[in-house]
């Protein structure tokens, strides 16, 4: 039995290196987490790999798969963005042309010194997965990771609003300028809990800009009576950029509507805007001369 297992090894080492095979092997590849576009001057992409004597006829090549190319192949094919023949000058090829610096060393060693990407002021395009690969005349290993440069969003608005329909609130969100493509979810909690819950059925719509980032808006109906029986609620709006584990709530307490929101509403947008004493008469005015419906 035990003789069989180490028969078994064996077999299976010969397989994943035959005789006289590379020692080619990445040990790392370092890329770095969500970067704020405009908030770096550059980013190193790091393939760190071993090789020996008997690695002959190395070539170092970095891919892109880009994550929002208006011209990108609609399957995603990688794209050659960088390759290095050690003892020549690397290359930068395609999106990177002209946008990594091309003296940057990685090591001294004349084996592994360009292996790395050191990409100059990096914007939204360049996010995607890198793919560093590294292949001798005998052996050859590949890693991939995801480079992510984010725009966060201008601005997040929450509004209530009387819907058409008799007794219903709506619920408005909106955020512009966003890379790379968010979501948005709107959750409620009572005031005095913690724990908010989603709520179903909203409506979501993304467009996608020219300038290639994203606005996204969001609204879904609600049943007023339920609210104004129940205990006093808080809206949230929730924006998230999957991509680069970003989470932004706005909340907004509820507006009961047997008073008008809408005119409640527009009062205390404008108390932004006013000083304090000010913005407080003016609600009060509001307050005072909405209509009893
Ligand atoms: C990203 O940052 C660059 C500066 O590095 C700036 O020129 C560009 O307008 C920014 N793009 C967006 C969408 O904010
Ligand atoms: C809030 O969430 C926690 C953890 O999920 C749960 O134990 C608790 O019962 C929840 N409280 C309420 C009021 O729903």
């Amino acid at each position: 039995m035990a003789a069989l297992e180490v028969l078994a090894v064996a077999l299976m080492l010969a397989v994943v290196c035959p005789p006289g095979c590379s020692s080619l092997h990445i040990g790392q590849l370092q890329v770095p987490g969500p970067i704020r576009n405009g908030s770096v001057k550059d980013v190193v992409l790091d393939c760190d790999y071993e090789a020996t004597k008997a690695d002959v006829g190395i070539v170092i090549k970095w891919f892109l798969n880009q994550l929002a190319d208006p011209k990108a192949d609609p399957k995603g094919e990688p794209t050659l963005v960088y390759q290095w023949i050690p003892g020549r000058i690397p290359q930068a090829l395609g999106p990177l042309k002209g946008r990594v610096n091309l003296g940057y060393r990685a090591t001294d060693e004349p084996s592994t010194r360009h292996r790395a990407l050191n990409i100059v002021n990096p914007t939204i395009e360049l996010s995607g997965e890198y793919r560093c690969q590294v292949s001798s005349l005998d052996g050859e290993d590949s890693r991939a990771k995801k480079m992510i440069i984010y725009v966060p969003e201008d601005n997040l608005e929450l509004t209530q609003s009387k819907a058409s329909e008799e007794g219903q609130i709506r619920l408005s969100c909106e955020a512009d300028g966003v890379f790379p493509r968010p979501t948005l979810t709107f959750i409620q909690k009572p005031v005095d809990s913690l724990n908010a819950t989603v709520m179903e059925g909203a409506e979501v719509r993304v467009t996608d800009r020219l300038d290639g980032l994203f606005d996204i808006e969001a609204d879904m109906v609600v049943d007023a009576a339920a609210l104004d029986d129940g205990p006093e609620m808080v809206f949230g709006c929730d924006l998230e950029i999957p991509d680069a584990d970003i989470r932004l709530v706005k909340w907004e307490r509820y507006e009961s509507i047997s008073g008008a929101a809408g005119l409640a509403l527009a009062s205390k947008r404008l108390s932004l805007l006013l000083p304090a004493s000010l913005a407080s008469s003016l609600s009060v005015w509001a307050w005072s001369s909405r209509p009893r419906l």
